[in-house]
């Protein structure tokens, strides 16, 4: 995650920037002002939270894994109201799978009781091979330190198959119309560039439009015709600054809705997930007020096919 480049730069190329390095080098190492202000000033140890305080001197964004504990409890209660006393199995597919926190809340909520009689068959992509193995990892640990069913009756498969071109992998040509949910957050366009391999959307397509038909359209579109009528799509996704001097975005909040439903989707919901304040992060356009404070926060969109 250090290695992404959010607005050309990651956390990792500024460690190698020595004006930023050098220059901030006491508030980096020592002074930690993220976690503890100016308490720490006599400490002499190497912070706990060195790469927060990198990003703070550096003024880079930060990019977020997405909340296990969010996924977890939209995994919750979404398969409670849908009561799965009929069902023995289910199957979910996520497009753009990330790091995973995703399939971290939903190995979390399968370990809780209302998927005790149920198998979770859980399928995602990503084109990343920076994460080569890492979610298998991830099952292995929760099979052997937390509950040794997710190895027996969680079945997880990761493809490299770029989402908009899913049926190049043979395995998804199998699985038209048999998904009971989708779940994903996919790249907000070039706005953090996640590795350097040939299917990362923001190398395949340029411009904002060629992105939008190239990869949006045809991620969502798979996305419709491998899900059983009926089923849902949740996305998370966000309008991005054009970075180009004035606060004007990429409408990605509205290309999606309106892709969905013309691919036969119905937008039945839209839920805010508030995020973390972080300073100097103005690239979003999305304000609620809460209890009188303003916050930060990104769309879910709940789509459901007819
Ligand atoms: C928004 S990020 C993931 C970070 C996010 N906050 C999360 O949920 O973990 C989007 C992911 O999409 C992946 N990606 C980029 N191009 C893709 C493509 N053509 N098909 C599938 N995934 C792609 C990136 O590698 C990245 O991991």
């Amino acid at each position: 995650m250090s290695d992404v480049k959010v607005n050309s730069k990651s956390l990792i190329d500024q460690l190698r920037n020595p004006d930023v390095f050098y220059t901030n080098f006491y508030d980096i190492m020592i002074k930690d002002r993220h976690k503890h202000g100016e308490k720490s000033l006599d400490s002499n140890w190497i912070s706990d939270h060195f790469l927060d305080s990198l990003r703070i001197v550096s003024g880079n964004q930060p990019v977020f894994n997405f909340p296990a504990t969010l996924s977890k409890l939209i995994y919750l209660l979404y398969f409670t109201r849908r009561r799965l006393e009929d069902t023995s199995e289910i199957y979910i597919f996520d497009p753009c799978g990330g790091w995973f926190g995703r399939q971290t809340g939903l190995m979390a909520a399968f370990c809780m009781p209302t998927f005790e009689e149920i198998k979770v068959h859980y399928h995602c992509t990503d084109v990343n091979t920076m994460t080569a193995g890492r979610p298998e990892m991830l099952h292995k640990f929760w099979d052997f330190y937390i509950n040794s069913r997710i190895g027996t009756d969680f079945d997880l498969y990761r493809s490299f198959a770029p989402a908009e071109r899913i049926f190049d992998d043979k395995f998804f040509q199998d699985m038209i119309g048999k998904y009971d949910f989708a779940f994903t957050s996919p790249p907000y366009f070039t706005n953090e560039k996640y590795s350097e391999d040939e299917n990362q959307s923001y190398l395949l397509y340029k411009t904002y439009p060629e992105w939008r038909d190239g990869f949006l359209k045809g991620m969502i579109k798979n996305t419709y015709d491998l899900l059983k009528p009926g089923a849902q799509f949740w996305l998370n996704i966000a309008d991005v600054n054009t970075n180009k001097g004035n606060q004007q975005y990429y409408p990605l909040q509205n290309d999606s809705v309106r892709l969905a439903k013309e691919c036969g989707f119905e937008h039945i919901d839209t839920y805010y997930m508030t995020q973390h304040p972080f300073p100097g992060n103005e690239s979003t356009k999305n304000i609620i007020k809460i209890l009188e404070k303003e916050k930060k926060f990104e769309p879910i969109f709940l789509f459901q096919k007819r």
